[in-house]
């Protein structure tokens, strides 16, 4: 590891300089990358530096990345702004967009964030900056926020089991419908979907169910399911899987599905029902109308419209299916000491553990929002969460009153929030007359015009939408503009009434003043352990800084309130910033065309891969469906492969982490002609720069595949290289790593797909039918997302990111990352072997540190030591990933030589540890390692019967006195959780501890 001379250069030299006002000086964490006065010879870099015997940072950059993947040219982007100018030009930005009252629907409602939870949640550090809850001892605060989300989501639905969060309404149903294949066992048949599923969810769940092969037809079921499926299928078609139908439909009636389910269920088919989570609240939920799952969006549970994202999808199914469900389901278990504790659930069906077998290749899912949403809930309570369904009902219902009197024809009788108007040839003025009054409205056709109302709806906004019908129709009546002041109650038919209870559990009653929701957000989260307290070195999951700067506009009201469906003159900002953010990123990438429409990695890996799937199917190569990936690819590879119809064969990498290529070209040799293409991470997943890499892109070409370059790590490759020069066709890559969109606890994310010329065509297309622009202007493939550009209300965050770094901060970035990866390295190399090294005994920007030989002496496991690093107060490294009985360390750029060294001195002190249960000090039973993590009620408890002091358990290192993070539960029983699955908040009874009387 040590190579190279040793000499310490002067200063300026061994580091690129910024200056104060140069935000890189605040993203870099290892001071003397900063003003030139503070580069001292002594300075942070260069003791790095010296540590790793290279006199330049320069000189290790070299050294580590391969000469052969070097980009010539360096990053044409702007040259960086200041935090002042950077939030003065996205201001400018936001003022283009021109937020409107928003009535269109369609899945997308106004709601009102509640100040207490847009501050405390959205907007917090604590919650934001959180990782995914893979450690469940840290993760206490925001696994039981998630719990809340899955009980809200049962509860309104009236089913069992509700998962923690899926990526959008769309690709819910998508999800569904491959459940409900899965559970059916079926080999042929098919799925009906309703036509009165929205637009944008026909789109998606068709296009997804064509990659995997899944027959689904659509059909009006108005009538009933035999009526509908009327000539529309063949006889030979085999079973009906399933049916999927939406409550409210896309047309805003609220349908009888009675009839409908129970011809589905003669028929032994399964009944997926889209629903609306706040109509849930008076309507009867799909549970008690006998349907199996239900999906949908909890978007209007105080969540931005964020044009089109990121919001919360949830699904929930009866008992039974519960094992076929997609993504995350938190679910309540014990800790060793037998209290209550949650975890993770089921986690054998995701796609980390079974891989193409998996449930889907949901990774990161959306988190956050499914917090803010399940806040919302707790915040308002089952009363508060009615009477803001009655308000949206009751306006709805006084406006068809006005416009019915007004001359209006008022299409369904039944309807929860959204009135569908007939009004032939006329719709388009009456959209451009509400639009003149400030209101948008929906046209779905020439003859139709939809109004949604909501939560935020005023009287004043219904006299708008009055007054244009009337600006724009002859009418018969003069409309009385009081009528419309949103008390009048319609009257669902009594079918359509909600008699059950829901959000009963105490928790959704406890917190109505706002110091009582305070202290809760408040309690949870310093049950956690996010950035805000601690380095999180994970690897493969860059959690680097995610700046106050760079988070401050995804809440201002002309990113927040734009529904995704406005005419484009009222996003012109948002476009603008959407388009630069796409150039940009092809700049970065090297390649021709980005969309950011993928909301997550996963779902860049799935388009991409459509776009090789078209690519082949248009070149008469359709039988190209094969793709190569090495044993150690993340989990979503193989998954998403899987999803795109396409089969999966696995290549071999060598002792040393590469392909091994003599493996690759029998493969080819082999598949010949029906390989479509390769899917290779770089650097790798074993944190290497592979010296191979265009060797293996040439042959995949060479034998007529493409090349898919997972992007997940492109942090170590920015300024310095670009996959699309060296050889890649395609790649996603990860916002929510590379470009600073904080982790969420699990999501948001942001997954672009980067394209050369020749896929560009094939890169998703508007799910709503709208036309391409910017440099996916050809685009035409099927969409991935629910609307056009995914989660467009983060993409401020890497926007103002790329303006705050330039392309010198950002060269930097990739560099710093190298230099803390190699010397954390270089530090612990002696106590724990770092598993792989490129050829000059370097990493990348992460390591892997193996403990396979000290588990085989000791018995202490890699687990052992990350839950130890709790007691130290440090986030786990990746546990076993790529690696079986290894962490993954990825420092990041962002933390400074103190904190490396706080890390390093624990992962020394955790090996003194094992040391000692090699010398028989301890068995490893009975060791503080395997006792760990340790409880303030642990280590003060009367009883105290471990071989080690409680001093050494609570505070292994002296500094933890002064500061000291106390993990709220003991070591999670996993398996407990699961022989006992229990996806909903426990009853109160569950947490009562028996307290020893005092002074016994
Ligand atoms: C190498 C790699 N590829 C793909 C992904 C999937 O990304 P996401 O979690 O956003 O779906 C990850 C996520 O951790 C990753 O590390």
């Amino acid at each position: 590891m040590c190579s190279g001379a040793t000499v310490t250069q002067p200063a300026e030299q061994s580091a690129p300089a910024f200056d104060r006002a140069h935000f890189a000086f605040r993203h870099l964490g290892p001071r003397g990358v900063g003003t030139v006065s503070e580069q001292r010879p002594d300075g942070e870099t260069q003791r790095m530096l010296d540590q790793l015997g290279y006199p330049t940072l320069d000189a290790l950059v070299d050294a580590a990345v391969p000469a052969t993947i070097r980009s010539e040219r360096p990053l044409d982007l702007p040259a960086a702004r200041t935090e002042t100018e950077v939030l003065a030009h996205l201001r400018e930005i936001a003022d283009r967009n021109v937020v409107k009252t928003q009535m269109i629907g369609l899945g997308y409602h106004g709601t009102i964030t509640p100040p207490v939870i847009r501050r405390n949640v959205l907007e917090s550090p604590a919650w934001y900056t959180a990782y995914t809850p893979y450690q469940p001892e840290i993760s206490q605060g925001r696994l039981e926020a998630l719990l809340n989300f899955q009980t809200a989501v049962a509860d309104l639905t009236g089913l069992e089991v509700a998962g923690a969060s899926l990526l959008d309404e769309a690709t819910a149903v998508a999800e569904a419908v491959a459940l409900m294949w899965r559970a059916s066992r079926a080999k042929t048949g098919y799925v009906v979907l309703d036509a009165d599923l929205f637009p944008q969810t026909l789109a998606v769940a068709r296009g997804r169910a064509e990659a995997a092969g899944l027959p689904v037809v659509v059909a009006d079921l108005s009538e009933g399911l035999a009526a509908g499926l009327a000539g529309q299928v063949s006889d030979d078609a085999g079973t009906l899987v399933g049916v999927v139908t939406q409550q409210v439909g896309a047309s805003g009636r609220v349908a009888d599905l009675r009839g409908v389910i129970a011809e589905a269920k003669e028929s032994g088919a399964l009944v997926t029902v889209a629903s609306d989570l706040l109509a849930l609240a008076i309507i009867t939920p799909p549970g008690e109308l006998g349907a199996d799952i239900a999906v949908g969006s909890a978007q209007r549970f105080g969540v931005p419209l964020f044009y089109g994202g990121p919001h919360a999808a949830f699904m929930s199914v009866r008992k039974g299916l519960e094992r076929s469900l997609p993504g995350r389901l938190v679910g309540v278990s014990v800790d060793a000491d037998g209290d209550v504790a949650y975890r993770l659930a089921l986690q054998t069906r995701e796609q980390h553990i079974r891989r193409e077998k998996a449930t889907s290749n949901i990774c990161t899912a959306q988190a956050l929002l499914a917090i803010v949403a399940s806040m919302y809930a707790v915040y308002h309570g089952p009363n508060g969460i009615r009477t803001i369904a009655e308000h949206a009902h009751g306006s709805a219902a006084a406006l068809a009153a006005a416009l019915r009197s007004a001359g209006v024809t008022v299409v369904h009788a039944h309807f929860f929030d959204t009135v569908r108007t007939h009004v032939p040839a006329r719709a388009e003025a009456v959209v451009a007359a509400a639009s003149s009054r400030g209101v948008n409205l929906y046209a779905p056709d020439a003859d139709h015009v939809q109004i949604a109302c909501d939560e935020t709806t005023t009287a004043a906004d219904l006299t708008a939408v009055l007054a244009a019908f009337t600006d724009v129709l002859p009418t018969s009546t003069t409309p009385d503009g009081h009528a419309a002041d949103g008390t009048a109650t319609a009257g669902l038919p009594d079918w359509a009434r909600r008699i059950s209870t829901y959000l009963q559990h105490p928790v959704f009653s406890a917190h109505r003043s706002e110091t009582a929701m305070l202290r809760y957000l408040r309690k949870l989260a310093d049950k956690d352990l996010a950035l805000d307290r601690t380095m999180i070195p994970l690897g493969s999951c860059t959690m680097k800084l995610n700046a106050t700067a760079e988070m401050e506009a995804i809440s201002w009201p002309e990113f927040a309130n734009i529904h995704p469906f406005v005419p484009v003159d009222q996003a012109e900002g948002y476009r603008e910033l959407i388009e630069t953010l796409e150039a940009q990123l092809a700049e970065i990438t090297g390649y021709a065309a980005v969309s950011v429409q993928p909301n997550a990695g996963s779902q860049g890996e799935f388009a991409g891969l459509l776009a090789i799937r078209d690519f082949h199917r248009a070149n008469g190569d359709a039988q190209r469906d094969i793709v190569l990936i090495p044993a150690s690819a993340h989990g979503t590879n193989a998954a998403s492969a899987a999803l795109a119809g396409l089969r999966v064969v696995v290549v071999a990498t060598a002792d040393d982490g590469e392909i091994l290529l003599d493996d690759l070209r029998s493969k080819l040799e082999k598949h010949g002609s029906t390989v479509a293409g390769i899917m290779i991470t770089y650097p790798s997943t074993h944190g290497v720069y592979e010296e191979h890499v265009r060797e293996v892109c040439d042959l995949v070409h060479d034998a007529g595949g493409q090349v898919y370059i997972d992007g997940a790590n492109l942090n170590a490759l920015v300024g310095l290289a670009r996959p699309g020069e060296f050889g890649g066709d395609v790649s996603h890559l990860n916002l929510h790593k590379t470009f600073c969109i904080p982790h969420g606890g699990g999501g948001p994310g942001v997954g672009p797909v980067a394209v050369a010329e020749h896929l560009a065509p094939y890169l998703p297309a508007d799910p709503f039918g709208a036309p391409g622009s910017g440099t996916g202007a050809t685009a035409s493939g099927t969409p991935v997302s629910a609307t056009r550009y995914g989660s467009a209300g983060i993409l401020p965050i890497s926007y103002a990111y790329l303006a705050l770094m330039g392309p010198d901060g950002l060269t930097a970035a990739t560099e710093t990352a190298v230099l803390t990866a190699n010397y954390v390295a270089s530090r612990l190399e002696g106590h724990f072997p770092v598993l792989y090294t490129g050829p000059k005994g370097l990493v990348a920007h992460e390591c892997i540190l193996d403990l396979r030989a000290l588990t085989k002496e000791t018995g202490v496991t890699a687990e052992d030591a990350a839950k130890r690093l709790q007691d130290y107060g440090f986030h786990a490294p990746t546990l076993s990933f790529p690696v079986a009985g290894t962490l993954m360390v990825e420092p990041t750029e962002s933390e400074d030589l103190g904190e490396l060294d706080r890390f390093v001195e624990a992962m020394v002190a955790i090996r003194g540890e094992i040391d000692a249960v090699a010398a028989g000090r301890w068995s490893v039973e009975e060791s503080p390692l395997r006792g760990a993590p340790h409880t303030a009620a642990s280590v003060t408890a009367d009883a105290w019967d471990k071989p080690y002091s409680r001093e050494l358990a609570a505070f292994p290192v002296a500094a933890l006195r002064a500061a000291k993070y106390w993990p709220p539960v003991r070591r999670v029983d996993g398996a407990h959780g699961d022989r006992n699955l229990q996806c909903s908040c426990p009853p109160l009874s569950e947490y009562e501890t028996e307290l020893e009387p005092s002074g016994s």
